[in-house]
């Protein structure tokens, strides 16, 4: 148990599992209070059950689809209004709907997955920012990208694309809110081991082709990626804004 997030507040989206509740974990083990969300009420309520058993009391659940505006006005609203200002918000829903080429996805699959990966992170940073501003509050944006958005993605084109204009969203908020002392920071993860990865980890040649290429000859896990996201939530990274960092084991050197 650490204090680093001490006094600190964090919504953190697609928490009910895998990177995100990694990540719920450790802020809350560094003393931040964690409000967790995805679409499933049942899922979201047992992971900040999960969170509470060892850092009692730290963790909320709200169930939250990025992809519709009026369930993140909500979150918002209720953050703020019930539980107090918001310090630290981390985009880190995401969703890849379609494995294939480029040419053949569909216009729903397409506009689904910039709906939550781009226009679910882009309406909450919104408007976090807006109440940190009115407030006259600092605070931190963290972005959940993708390795994909700094390479080509093949099979999965659209989701790079969504992962890219993230980080291009990253830069240009953490421009416009710096002044604010609002920071706005992206990771971007390599191949991690979670539900959303599984058709890549769980296939041993397509996993292969990512680990022959990785430094560390292996993909990561959940937890590997949670300690940067304590990092720039903290005082630590006061300075630190418009990064994206990779978390790849080394693919991105290659
Ligand atoms: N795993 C990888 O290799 C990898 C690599 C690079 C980047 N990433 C990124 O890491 C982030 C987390 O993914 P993960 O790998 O941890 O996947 P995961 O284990 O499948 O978790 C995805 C989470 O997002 C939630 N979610 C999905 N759609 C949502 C929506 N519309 N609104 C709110 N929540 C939603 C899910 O819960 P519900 O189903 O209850 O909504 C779940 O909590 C994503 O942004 C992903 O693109 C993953």
């Amino acid at each position: 148990m650490g204090t680093r997030l001490e006094g600190k507040r964090a919504i953190i989206t697609g928490a009910s599992r895998g990177i995100g509740l990694a990540m719920a974990k450790a802020m809350a083990a560094e003393g931040a209070e964690v409000i967790l969300c995805s679409r499933k009420v049942e899922a979201v309520e047992a992971a900040a059950a999960e969170v509470n058993a060892v850092h009692a009391g730290k963790a909320h659940a709200r169930a939250c689809h990025v992809g519709k505006a009026e369930d993140c006005k909500a979150l918002v609203d209720w953050a703020f209004a019930e539980r107090g200002p918001v310090d630290v918000l981390v985009n880190n829903a995401g969703t890849n709907p379609f494995f294939g080429p480029t040419l053949a996805i569909s216009e729903e699959a397409f506009d689904k997955t910039f709906e939550v990966n781009l226009k679910g992170a882009w309406r909450l940073s919104v408007a976090v920012a807006k109440r940190l501003i009115a407030e006259k509050r600092q605070g931190s944006i963290i972005n959940t990208a993708s390795i994909l958005g700094m390479r080509a993605a093949p099979l999965q084109g659209v989701y790079g694309m969504t992962k890219a204009a993230l980080i291009s969203m990253t830069q240009t908020l953490a421009q416009e809110l710096g002044g604010a002392g609002i920071r706005v920071n992206a990771i971007a993860p390599g191949l991690v081991d979670t539900k959303l990865a599984a058709v890549f980890a769980k296939d041993k040649a397509l996993a292969r082709q990512v680990t022959d290429r990785t430094a560390m000859q292996r993909i990561g896990q959940p937890e590997e990626i949670a300690g940067i996201a304590v990092f720039l939530a903290s005082n630590e990274a006061s300075f630190v804004t418009g990064q994206t960092i990779a978390v790849d084991g080394g693919f991105t050197i290659n």
